[in-house]
């Protein structure tokens, strides 16, 4: 058996009280972690009592650091190598149709970054991956081949890079390009870059590149239907979001399903002769972002935003759920 990863800094997680306090896991219930990580959530949810966790993570080293968890569980946790937005077909599968809480914590782990061959971040070199599932296209792979309008229109969506031609025209006249660092010196270049910046200019690439490897807002609106359709009456939901893009996905399903947005939404189905459809969430609790002490303790706290809401017995909407199923 391949050892699990080693963990030169152990992922501190986020908003943790406020996360469990808008599950209020209790004895006999199930829950879905679908962002394992290194289990922050889903430890303290089995601490609250719950009787059972399902724990996805699209990434095998994650799901092998978990079992030594899972070992001291007595099976009341499973670890799940699947990604989120297939959690429904993925507990169907293990006769679970239905559960009393989600919980989604976007983006990627200290271990994934601080890991330099994964390929996330130009801190240290590393191959140009930023595959969290280590399956499928790799950024390389990507900005090899794909052609400037295309990386362009990456960059400006996925990372809001307002000089986004530039930066891919130089990224198509450097290639190829195989190594994290190599990418940050040219987009620096592209953008000019002094010491004493607040940010690194190449920031924005590499979290566009991210966001296109895994297809990760396509993720997060698939994991957000599913969860409407597994969470029981009186289920919570809560998702922690690192960036606008993330945050206005969320932001814009909750508004809808709870009846706050007016219709033509996109998240809206079509109306029906009944008119909208009921809400299928109430919100909980307002947006929750770290205090003080969490962010001094963890500067990765900063741009946290956690939304959090209970399922009422309206039926799911049909939509992007059924795509998770394809
Ligand atoms: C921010 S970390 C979660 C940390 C976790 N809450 C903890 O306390 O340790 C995000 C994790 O979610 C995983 N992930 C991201 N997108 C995913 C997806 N669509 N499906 C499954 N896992 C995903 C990443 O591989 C990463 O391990």
């Amino acid at each position: 058996m391949t050892p699990a990863p080693s963990l030169s800094a152990p992922h501190v997680p986020v908003l943790l009280d406020e996360v469990i306090d808008a599950l209020a896991p209790a004895p006999g219930e199930t829950h879905v972690d679908g962002t394992f990580g290194a289990g922050g959530y889903t430890k303290a949810i089995l601490d609250k009592g719950a009787a059972r966790v399902f724990a996805f993570d699209r990434d095998p080293d994650a799901i092998r650091y978990g079992e030594a968890l899972a070992a001291t569980c007595g099976g009341r946790l499973t670890l799940v190598p699947e990604r989120f937005s297939r959690m429904r077909q993925a507990l169907a599968d293990r006769d679970v149709e239905a559960v009393d809480g989600v919980t989604l914590d976007i983006g990627v782990s200290s271990m994934q970054l601080d890991q330099s061959e994964r390929g996330f971040s130009f801190q240290g070199d590393g191959p140009l991956d930023m595959r969290m599932g280590k399956d499928g296209q790799s950024a390389a792979d990507f900005v090899n081949s794909a052609d400037e309008v295309e990386i362009a229109d990456v960059l400006f969506h996925y990372g809001e890079e307002p000089k986004s031609r530039r930066v891919a025209r130089a990224i198509v006249a450097a290639r190829p390009i195989s190594r994290t660092g190599e990418l940050a010196d040219i987009v620096r270049k592209a953008l000019g870059h002094h010491a004493g910046m607040k940010k690194d200019p190449a920031t924005r690439t590499f979290q566009a590149l991210r966001i296109h490897i895994n297809d990760e807002l396509s993720e997060l609106e698939g994991g957000l239907a599913a969860a409407e359709q597994l969470l029981n009456e009186g289920g919570r939901l809560a998702v922690v979001t690192f960036h606008s893009l993330e945050d206005r996905i969320v932001k814009r399903f909750l508004k809808s399903r709870s009846g706050a947005l007016p219709s033509g939404s996109r998240h809206l189905p079509a109306a029906s002769t009944d008119g909208v459809p009921a809400p299928t969430f109430e919100a909980v609790a307002k947006p929750v972002r770290a205090g003080e002490a969490e962010l001094k303790a963890n500067p990765r706290a900063r741009s946290a935003t956690l939304r959090a809401a209970r399922r009422t017995t309206a039926p799911a909407w049909a939509g992007k759920a059924e795509g998770a199923f394809a």
